[in-house]
């Protein structure tokens, strides 16, 4: 095979989604759509990658990683999808070969499909491949004209086309394949007379056809892979089409999803056997699950790494957290970002977590706050701790070693150390670091004062007697 470039286009504003936001930038499953298409492109090794941008470039370029192989071209005026390919003549100056040309909203398109389009037009030596499918509602899309022999004429948009050519069913995907000398060359003859007024990629097909050039197209298998994204109402269609993929693979793979229909689970995401996926969960990012995990009712988990035998218990959120084996989480617990919590450890309900490690079987079940804290092996958290880490200016640490105690509403006014085995009063409001073995108990001692409780009832009950009888 001839060596490859591919140019991407993603100059447009994509008016049909009405939005403030450039189309390639719009989500599906968390990540903007523009990334798809570059990443199908890198899967195929070429020599160079160039992408048209315009609308809001400095916002496309931002979310494709940098690669040498990677250029990116502005497109000034936005008069077409031909004066788009043209942008990029410059980048492949020093190139020859065969150019794919890929559409920044047409993201599922598969890497098989790419591939049978390269080795098709290769094969039969063509000067233009294009994919073509055939759909029951056409509508939108360019339209496939052939002649008695089905030999392609040309492709014609839904704007320009008669009453008649808008009832043939096989559309232009917008995916081509084409020789650069061929490509370019062609590309000059391209004229605006169309009802939009603008240059037309999918004329150098007719072009080609009628300098008796070598034209072919190819079918894509599935439809949904090569749907161009230009509403919100097609962009809903992708991502449900993308999450129900996703869904199939894991439990084609061993998962327990309970209701396909109302789980989330985005393309970065993996999961061990025999886990199971409660209803109305929210996997995100680069996130992966161990085996034999269990994920309670509304849960979203994003950018995390849970063991294996994980329990998150309903309603908890959880950003860039690390989870050891058998830990247990929640219900109702947050773990914000850089939260690491040990094999075995339960973090229990109204528990929030940030940027804290805690040891091995630790516990805090009910009702805290641990912030910037390192928390040793088998240490008990009781309701209602606070780490104080925060002076209005500053955070600072605590840290507990192993097996320390801690009874409940202690508040540790951080920086501040426990040492290993150490008990810390129930109440107390911790200044001071505390040594190994130690008590630690700061509070106001108990005062009891014997019969107080039945006067003041007493009192109270004499003085509404006497406004009673008062008010007769
Ligand atoms: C295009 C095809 C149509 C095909 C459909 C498949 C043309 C004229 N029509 O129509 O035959 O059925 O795709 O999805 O090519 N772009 C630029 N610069 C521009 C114009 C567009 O970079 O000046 C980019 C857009 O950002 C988009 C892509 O080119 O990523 C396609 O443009 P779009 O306007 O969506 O074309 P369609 O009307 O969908
Ligand atoms: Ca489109």
């Amino acid at each position: 095979m001839k060596s490859l470039a591919v140019i991407i286009l993603a100059a447009g504003i994509g008016k049909r989604l009405r939005s403030k936001k450039a189309k390639v930038l719009h989500t599906l499953a968390g990540e903007p759509m523009i990334r798809y298409v570059v990443r199908k492109a890198i899967s195929l090794a070429p020599l160079k990658i160039v992408v048209i941008i315009g609308n809001q470039a400095e916002e496309v370029k931002a979310c494709i990683s940098e690669s040498p192989k990677i250029s990116f071209v502005k497109q000034k005026d936005l008069l077409g999808t031909a004066n788009a390919v043209q942008q990029a003549e410059k980048s492949l100056s020093g190139f020859n070969g065969t150019v794919l040309i890929l559409s920044g909203d047409v993201p599922l398109v598969k890497e098989g499909s790419l591939r049978f389009l390269l080795r098709d037009h290769s094969e039969r030596g063509n000067d233009l491949t294009f994919i073509t499918t055939v759909i029951t509602d056409p509508s939108g899309y360019g339209r496939v004209l052939r002649d008695a022999y089905s030999r392609i004429i040309r492709v014609i948009e839904e704007r320009d086309a008669t009453e008649e050519e808008r009832k043939i069913r096989e559309i232009n995907t917008g995916i081509y394949a084409a020789e650069k000398e061929f490509l370019f060359r062609s590309l000059k003859g391209v004229k605006r007379e169309n009802v939009q007024s603008e240059y037309y990629i999918t004329d150098v097909i007719e072009i080609a056809v009628r300098g008796k050039k070598r034209v072919g197209a190819v079918s894509a298998e599935n439809p949904v892979e090569v749907m161009g994204i230009n509403t919100r109402k097609e962009l809903a269609d992708a991502e449900r089409y993308l999450r129900g993929k996703k869904l199939n693979d894991l439990m084609l793979n061993g998962v327990t999803i309970i209701d396909p229909s109302n789980t989330y689970i985005g393309p970065s995401v993996s999961i061990g056997r025999d886990s199971i996926i409660y209803p109305n969960t929210f996997l995100e990012g680069v996130t992966s699950i161990g085996e034999d995990c269990v994920i309670y009712p509304n849960v979203r988990i994003i950018d995390s790494r849970l063991g294996d035998g994980v329990v998150v218990k309903d309603s908890c959120l959880i950003a860039k957290g690390e989870i050891g084996n058998r830990a247990t989480i929640g219900p109702f617990a947050q773990l914000r970002p850089e939260s690491v919590i040990k094999k075995g450890a339960k973090i229990g309900n109204f528990v929030e977590v940030k940027k804290s490690s805690v040891g091995e079987g630790s516990k805090a079940m009910h009702l805290s706050y641990i912030g910037d804290a390192t928390i040793g092996k088998g240490v008990n958290i009781g309701a209602g701790t606070i780490t104080c880490n925060y002076d209005g200016f500053s955070k600072y640490p605590t840290v507990i070693e192993d097996e320390v105690f801690v009874g409940s509403d202690t508040q540790f006014i951080a920086p501040v150390r426990i040492g290993k085995g150490a008990v810390i009063a129930a109440g107390s409001t911790i200044t001071m670091d505390v040594p190994k073995d130690a008590l630690a108990m700061s509070r106001v001692d108990q005062v009891n004062r014997k019969g107080w409780a039945l006067k003041r009832k007493l009192r109270v009950q004499s003085s509404e007697l006497k406004v009673k009888k008062r008010k007769g």
